[in-house]
């Protein structure tokens, strides 16, 4: 009973955190439109929204099921595991002003400039470091298993995926001039983590869910090509004016591993819900089907769909992380919680669905002057569709008071 409580709990806050993110992302494409009050720069609103969105949504949540998973069989490890969660949505929460008004820069006090927002976010990830400290702790006493496997290699990207950041780090501090070595380690953080942290603790989600029964190829081939090729297909991300030959051999080397992963994964979980499948279900691995296409497509052909582009890059980012991950996370909550109202559910499927389509028809793979007049209108009232259906999700999670521990 108190996991439930936690369990509810850091749902709320996480979800809480969600919806001021959404807004931030709102407030973004509204000041694209008209002038925004005070010093507000749209790339420090850019800045807080992506950056609440990592520490606040897509990292306590899936630390929340892992923690879940192990305390079935370690219910001692509770405290820790609630202890590291909350530093990390209390650390992710003070940054979001920092990056909002001041970005990256350094903010004045007393005599000294702290840059709080580069402090705080170094501060968040030895958070992540506290919780895979408890992990590996009790891990043993977890259910061996395919969410297990997943699970590890997710905080392994988790990790690996914060040495970029340190990367990053380093050269705000030390105002280093490199620009391809420092987007270079942006985007080696930004794809690890999305790729590698975010994809792999959702498969381990969705895995702990069900009995994948025997597989018929070797388990490897579920993870190796994404372990191996995610790091590789950061370039993605650079510009392609700092863009070498190499680089994008690698990029597309890369992004075709990290397919082949994803695909046999696809397969897989496709052929063990098939008995069972819910609406839900259905448009979380479509999305998923929906990222893979995308990635062939990087990855064969470069040249015409250059990922690292501006409007594609975001489309791409949020098909993955608004789309597949984030509606993952609902699709989960309302698998254990079958007697819970869907309408907010569906609702949110429904905004998040239309913004997705939205954002692919300003991604550049239409040509500009097709979009009518009105599309950006269209495009910023769209984009305020998921944060008002998640205030409403939200009050179904806390009306939701189990009775007895579900897990
Ligand atoms: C809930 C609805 C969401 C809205 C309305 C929204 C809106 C936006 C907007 C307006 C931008 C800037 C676009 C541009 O530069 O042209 C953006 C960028 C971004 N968003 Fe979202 N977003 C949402 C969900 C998410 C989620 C769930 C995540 C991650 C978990 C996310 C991560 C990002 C990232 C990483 C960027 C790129 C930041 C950068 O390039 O510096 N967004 N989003």
């Amino acid at each position: 009973m108190a996991f439930d409580r936690t369990y509810r709990s850091i749902w709320l806050w996480s979800l809480a955190f969600f919806i001021l993110a959404a807004l931030t992302g709102v407030l973004y494409r509204l000041g694209m439109l008209v002038d925004l009050p005070g010093d507000l720069a749209l790339s420090n609103i850019r800045h807080a929204h992506s950056h609440l969105m990592f520490f606040n949504w897509v990292t306590p949540l899936p630390m929340l099921l892992i923690a879940s998973f192990v305390v079935r069989s370690a219910p001692e490890a509770i405290r820790a595991f609630r202890f590291w969660i909350y530093l990390v949505i209390g650390l992710g929460a003070a940054s979001f002003p920092f990056f909002l008004f001041y970005g990256y820069q350094s903010v004045p006090i007393a005599d000294a400039q702290l840059p709080f927002s580069v402090i705080f976010s170094g501060l968040v990830m030895v958070a992540w470091y506290g919780f895979i400290a408890v992990y590996l702790k009790y891990r043993s006493r977890s259910r061996p298993g395919l969410a297990r496997i997943f699970y590890d290699a997710a905080l392994l990207m988790l990790v690996i995926s914060s040495l970029g950041a340190w990367g990053v780090a380093v050269f705000q501090f030390g105002e280093i001039e490199n620009p391809l070595l420092s987007t270079a380690l942006t985007h080696f953080f930004l794809t690890v983590f999305t790729h590698g942290w975010c994809v792999l603790s959702a498969f381990g989600m969705i895995y702990s869910l069900m009995d994948v029964g025997k597989i018929p190829f070797h388990e490897s081939w579920l993870l190796g090509p994404i372990v191996i090729g995610v790091p590789l297909t950061f370039p993605f991300g650079i510009s392609i004016d700092l863009l070498t030959n190499q680089l994008l051999i690698t990029a597309s080397f890369g992004a075709l591993l990290v397919s082949v992963g994803l695909i046999a994964n696809l397969w897989l979980m496709t052929r063990t819900m098939r008995e069972n499948f819910t609406w839900w279900w259905l448009v979380v691995l479509n999305l998923l089907a929906a990222v893979i296409l995308l990635l062939l497509a990087g990855g064969l052909f470069p040249f015409m769909l250059w990922i690292g582009e501006h409007g594609m890059r975001i489309f791409y980012l949020h098909v993955i992380l608004l789309g597949f991950t984030s509606l993952c996370y609902f699709a989960i909550w309302h698998t254990r919680h079958l007697q819970a109202s869907r309408s907010a559910f569906k609702f949110l499927t429904f905004s998040i669905l239309f913004l997705l389509i939205l954002l692919g028809l300003s991604s550049g793979l239409l040509p500009a002057g097709w979009h009518p007049a009105w599309f950006f209108e269209l495009l910023t009232a769209a984009s305020f569709l998921p944060a008002a259906a998640a205030c409403w999700q939200w009050l179904v999670v806390w009306r939701h008071r189990p009775h007895q521990d579900t897990f």
